[in-house]
């Protein structure tokens, strides 16, 4: 076979043989930190360690039977199997414009202003190439959920970061954003409740997002999947005054329903914005497999009963999750929302620059690897999420109530260590 000329784009690899390498805007965009770490905790528990993770945010819980036996049903049917539309199904999309008037009192056309989503992650990678040019500046949380990151730069923009510290509530600091130019900035992404740090959202920060979202003339990306879980009063950003001037809304069916692996999000904005998304969503993906919309729109018909029972589970675990989080004597919120507690680290690790074989996580990091290696617990260093979130861990309520007092346990026999 001859061998393909070694081009600026082609690297001989061991056997001689060129491949081709990966697009230079890959460059800077790791694999995502949890594939390498649970690579780590595979060869860990190959070794027989049996490390409980206390890191992945995928709800352990089956969504409502009702949702399955409606997916099992259409799926059964013989015309259902063809290509969907575009814009999801008008029943799937009712069933969004009825939930969001219901739960958040919010008003969305069915027919223009809501595009349904493969999960709501594909959104902000959607948004990002929908709206950026090279060059362009993104506002991004720090910490924040590192996928608003990596889609910034894969669209080619420069992502430029907030920082939200527990000092300020986790709030923007808006007059320091004031002080820098903005020319430049065409997107901010913010997310309340907020991930990682847990902080729920209230009406008046929604108004000064708003706000400052109108005023800088920039859109307002609000990533809103967590506001069912352990959070009283939902709330939409979309809710406040002239919103859907500025503002782009993404929510999800995986956490307040329990379905992350069936992908169904949602884009919540303006006609023109989700026309404008649409043009780059239709040369992406050829619409959503009509049993999944059906079933998803049974889902958003599920009323307080569900969310409750969902709640109380998550409330008697995040009590445990306190208990963990005193033995290993850190400082956390207990007003917190969402599916994750958030804690700083205090002690001997407060203060750590470096720890991590992988990133550069702080006393987080150190904490994390200690209790990796010592108790055989994983709890995600917060550091991964921005590097203002070094000093601090987080621990998922996604497990089953036995596996967090094993892990007390555990964390209890190796404490002489800490
Ligand atoms: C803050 C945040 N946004 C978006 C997502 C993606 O959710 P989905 O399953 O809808 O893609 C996650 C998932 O963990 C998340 O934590």
């Amino acid at each position: 076979m001859k061998k393909p000329k070694n081009t600026k784009d082609t690297i001989a690899n061991e056997t001689g043989v060129s491949a081709v390498q990966a697009s230079k805007r890959l460059e800077g965009i790791g694999e995502y930190y949890f594939s390498q770490k649970l690579r780590e905790i595979d060869e860990l528990n190959k070794q027989g360690k049996n490390i409980i993770n206390l890191g992945i945010g995928s709800p352990d819980l089956p969504p409502h039977p009702e949702v399955i036996k409606t997916l099992q049903e259409e799926s059964a049917k013989s015309n259902v199997h063809a290509y969907q539309s575009y814009k999801g199904s008008p029943i799937l999309r009712n069933a969004i414009s009825n939930w969001y008037k219901k739960w958040y009192d919010v008003d969305l056309n069915a027919d223009t202003e809501i595009l349904p989503l493969i999960g709501s992650k594909e959104g902000i990678m959607h948004i990002c190439m929908t709206y950026i040019n090279k060059g362009d500046e993104v506002l991004v949380p720090n910490p924040g959920y590192p996928t608003y990151r990596s889609a910034v730069k894969l669209a080619g923009g420069k992502c430029v970061d907030y920082n939200l510290k527990e000092k300020n509530n986790y709030e923007p600091d808006f007059d320091k954003l004031e002080e820098r130019k903005m020319g430049k900035v065409k997107l901010m992404f913010v997310n309340y409740p907020q991930m990682p740090t847990g902080r729920s959202a209230t009406k008046e920060l929604f108004e000064k997002i708003v706000t400052f979202g109108k005023k800088h003339k920039i859109l307002i990306i609000h990533d809103n999947p967590y506001s069912f879980i352990l959070n009283k009063y939902p709330m939409s950003l979309l809710s406040v005054d002239g919103a859907k001037d500025t503002v782009i809304e993404l929510n999800s069916l995986s956490k307040s329903h329990n379905m992350a692996g069936w992908r169904v999000g949602m884009l919540c904005a303006a006609k023109e914005r989700i026309d404008e998304v649409l043009r780059f969503k239709s040369n992406m993906d050829s619409g959503m497999f009509l049993p999944v919309q059906l079933a998803a729109a049974k889902a958003l018909s599920l009323g307080n009963d569900w969310h409750d029972a969902v709640n109380a589970i998550y409330t008697a675990r995040r009590e445990k999750v306190f208990e963990l989080l005193d033995l290993l004597k850190c400082k956390y919120s207990r007003q917190q929302v969402g599916l994750f507690i958030w804690a700083r680290v205090t002690g001997k690790y407060a203060n750590n620059k470096d720890s991590s074989k992988i990133l550069p996580l702080g006393g987080g990091g150190a904490l994390s690897d200690d209790v990796l290696y010592n108790s055989n617990v994983f709890i995600t260093p917060g550091g991964i999420f921005g590097d203002a979130g070094n000093k601090y861990i987080r621990v998922s309520l996604c497990g089953a109530m036995e596996r967090f007092e094993e892990a007390i346990k555990r964390i209890k026999a190796a404490s002489p260590s800490r």
